[in-house]
């Protein structure tokens, strides 16, 4: 299986892609997990030009995520899929979607149209989606922010809003998540849904 998770800097979903790789390695199943940007040499490169550069171009900010996604799926997810491995990724396309798409105002169909060209149509069977409010996500993500996790709260808004856009536009892929129950709870809610036939 492929499953992303996806939601704002500080809604926990770093830790459900631990809880699950380990709950599903102690179930002897094969798990690669990775994250987004990077994840591989060149995509490492991508990301502190992304994350640690100046202002560049809202455009250019979306071909270089989808740069370093298309590395990760040729060099890391393919590659695991094809042996029979769970891939689980820390942010994928949807990030891609609901950041550039919504909150940049790209809009959601020529961004989807450029990654689905790089990562050649593949999208995860299943997506979480962990929602909680912007501003206890803020709170919660606590210092150390990059470029893009310091912009307004406007903009956390709109992503958060283009998150759950999403989750209405992609229902068979997306199960949304409340992130703000207790964390054991909601690594429970996500293996019992991985069970369920999409
Ligand atoms: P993040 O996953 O938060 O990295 P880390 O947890 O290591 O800091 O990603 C960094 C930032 O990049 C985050 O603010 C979200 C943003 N981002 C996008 O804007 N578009 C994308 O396609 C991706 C993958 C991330």
């Amino acid at each position: 299986m492929f499953i992303s998770f996806e939601g704002l800097d500080g809604s926990g979903k770093t830790t459900q892609v631990k809880l699950l790789s380990r709950r599903l390695r102690e179930q002897g199943r094969d798990v690669v997990a990775t994250r987004e940007p990077g994840g591989t040499p060149l995509g490492e490169r991508v990301r502190e030009l992304l994350l640690a550069g100046k202002e560049m171009s809202a455009w250019a900010e979306t071909a270089l995520f989808a740069a370093a996604r298309a590395e990760l799926v040729e060099l890391v997810v393919r590659p695991a899929l094809e042996r029979g491995a769970d891939v689980i990724c820390d942010r994928y396309v949807d990030s891609s979607l609901a950041y550039q798409g919504v909150a940049r105002g790209l809009g959601v169909e020529p961004v989807l149209e450029l990654n689905l060209a790089a990562v050649r149509g593949l999208l995860p069977d299943r997506t979480f989606v962990l929602l909680l409010d912007p501003s206890q996500a803020l709170r919660r993500a606590g210092g150390g922010r990059d470029r893009i996790e310091r912009e307004t709260p406007e903009f956390r808004r709109d992503v958060d809003r283009g998150f759950r856009e999403l989750a209405e536009r992609f229902p068979e892929r997306i199960v949304k998540v409340d992130a703000e129950r207790p964390r054991r709870e909601i690594a429970e809610f996500i293996h019992g849904a991985l069970r369920q036939p999409s």
